[in-house]
């Protein structure tokens, strides 16, 4: 689906910024070497300078023990390598399918959507966009980075795809935001926020294209590389047989059967438009339908086999939201039919904030209810049965 032109397009900007290549020689930023941590005791005493051991009536350098003089912003472990081919994987996508969509929709339709000219333009930014993200992901992967693959889109109407998009974008972002900070190289992190960024101004005007109210949430949520990767797999139909598989396991997909319809919603709000007030599309209490499949499928353009850690049997679904998971007992649980039910959970983020599960959220089965915070989600794997899919709470 991809037109020549624009492989060719890429591959000369990859050229081009080959030549900004960056030294390696730098010292390693694992090497934690600075002395001076301040003791926690003292990181709160900034009322009065002289409490904290420091006269700052002039200011001063606080120090990062991470601070690396001379960077080099190529990968340097496994974790890091595979993280950014999966993240680089996500960036190609969003540039064949945004462009993508531009082609094969007619400007009649796109007005019809409410989406105009001008719109139109600022997608094709987005696809631009991409290249820059692309061209910086390849370099810090070297040689052995993945190219540009083929695939497959399900969508037959502009709204459609504004949806997929809005999906799409989603998992990109939260995908990243799940490893980000777990990277061993921090310079490379630091340009792959730079672009993460700006992935999340995409989603957020996707969202506003389908009439959704743009952003519900007070936090991104962060999600694990193999969560982000079972979303993605299924849209790659193909990769050059250069390309090196990725590392992370994808889990046996789950159906959301009975789940609410945001492009209408989105329709009934208006259309497209800087904000609305469109609501969440589901509520507390309600009651979802659920539907999984075995481990041991085939999926993805490397042939990897769906795999789980558990016995294959789900007792909670997980709703990922903001920066908690949230648990949701399941009952009917129908292991022939592989089906099972869940009332969606309530709860808030803070006592102030909105609801825990609002926006475009994910949710998996899981074979039990352990407590994670962001920095350990990564774990919930081994309790994963199916998913994530797209929770679309709102
Ligand atoms: C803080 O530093 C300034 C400038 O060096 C100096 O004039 C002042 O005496 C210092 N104050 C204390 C409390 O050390
Ligand atoms: C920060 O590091 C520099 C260079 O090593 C050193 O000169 C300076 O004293 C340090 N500042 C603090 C606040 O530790
Ligand atoms: C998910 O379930 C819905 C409702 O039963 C069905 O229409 C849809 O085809 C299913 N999707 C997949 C990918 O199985
Ligand atoms: C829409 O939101 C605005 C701003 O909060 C509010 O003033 C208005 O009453 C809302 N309208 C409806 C129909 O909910
Ligand atoms: C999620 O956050 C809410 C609000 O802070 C809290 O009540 C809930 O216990 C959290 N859930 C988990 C699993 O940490
Ligand atoms: C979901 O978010 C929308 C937009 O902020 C808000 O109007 C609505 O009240 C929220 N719903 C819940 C249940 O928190
Ligand atoms: C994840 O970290 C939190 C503390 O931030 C801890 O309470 C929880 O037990 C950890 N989860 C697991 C499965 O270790």
């Amino acid at each position: 689906m991809l037109s020549s032109s624009f492989s060719a397009s890429l591959a000369l900007a990859l050229g081009c910024a080959s030549l900004l290549t960056f030294s390696s020689a730098a010292p390693s930023p694992l090497k934690r070497n600075q002395p001076n941590i301040v003791p926690p005791a003292q990181l709160g005493a900034g009322g009065d300078p002289r409490n904290a051991g420091w006269n700052i009536s002039q200011g001063y350098q606080p120090n990062s023990s991470y601070f690396v003089e001379k960077p080099t912003y190529q990968v340097f472990s496994n974790f890091d390598f595979q993280s950014i081919a999966l993240a680089l994987h996500q960036e190609y996508i969003e540039l064949d399918l945004f462009n993508y969509g531009l082609v094969k929709f007619s400007d009649a339709d796109y007005d019809a959507a409410g989406i105009d000219a001008e719109d139109r333009h600022l997608i094709r930014h987005f696809a631009q966009q991409e290249i820059g993200h692309a061209v910086a992901l390849s370099n810090m992967l070297g040689p052995n980075a993945p190219k540009m693959c083929s695939y497959r889109y399900d969508f037959q109407t502009v709204p459609e795809f504004i949806d997929f998009s809005q999906r799409l974008t989603k998992w990109g972002e939260s995908g990243v935001y799940g490893f980000l900070n777990l990277l061993d190289n921090r310079a490379s992190a630091q340009i792959l926020l730079q672009s993460i960024t700006t992935e999340a101004r995409q989603q957020f005007a996707f969202r506003q294209f389908e009439g959704l109210f743009p952003v519900p949430e007070w936090f991104e949520t962060g999600i694990p590389q193999s969560w982000a990767w079972t979303l993605l797999s299924p849209w790659i139909v193909s990769c050059p047989k250069e390309n090196k598989p990725i590392a992370f396991e994808i889990y046996p997909a789950l159906n959301w059967t009975n789940q609410p319809d945001a492009i209408a919603a989105g329709q009934a709000a208006g259309g497209p438009s800087i904000s609305n007030n469109v609501t969440a599309l589901t509520s507390e209490g309600q009651e979802n339908t659920f539907q999984w499949d075995y481990p041991g499928k085939t999926q993805g353009p490397y042939q990897q086999t769906t795999t789980t850690h558990t016995s294959g049997v789900p007792k909670f679904a997980a709703y990922v939201s903001q920066f908690n998971v949230t648990y949701a007992p399941l009952y009917d649980v129908d292991m022939d039919a592989r089906t099972a039910k869940a009332r969606q959970p309530g709860g808030k983020v803070y006592p102030e904030g909105p609801s825990l599960i609002n926006s475009t959220i994910f949710v998996a089965l899981t074979s039990n209810d352990a407590h994670y915070t962001p920095a350990n989600l990564t774990l919930i794997n081994n309790h994963v049965v199916a998913g994530p899919a797209i929770y679309q709470a709102g």
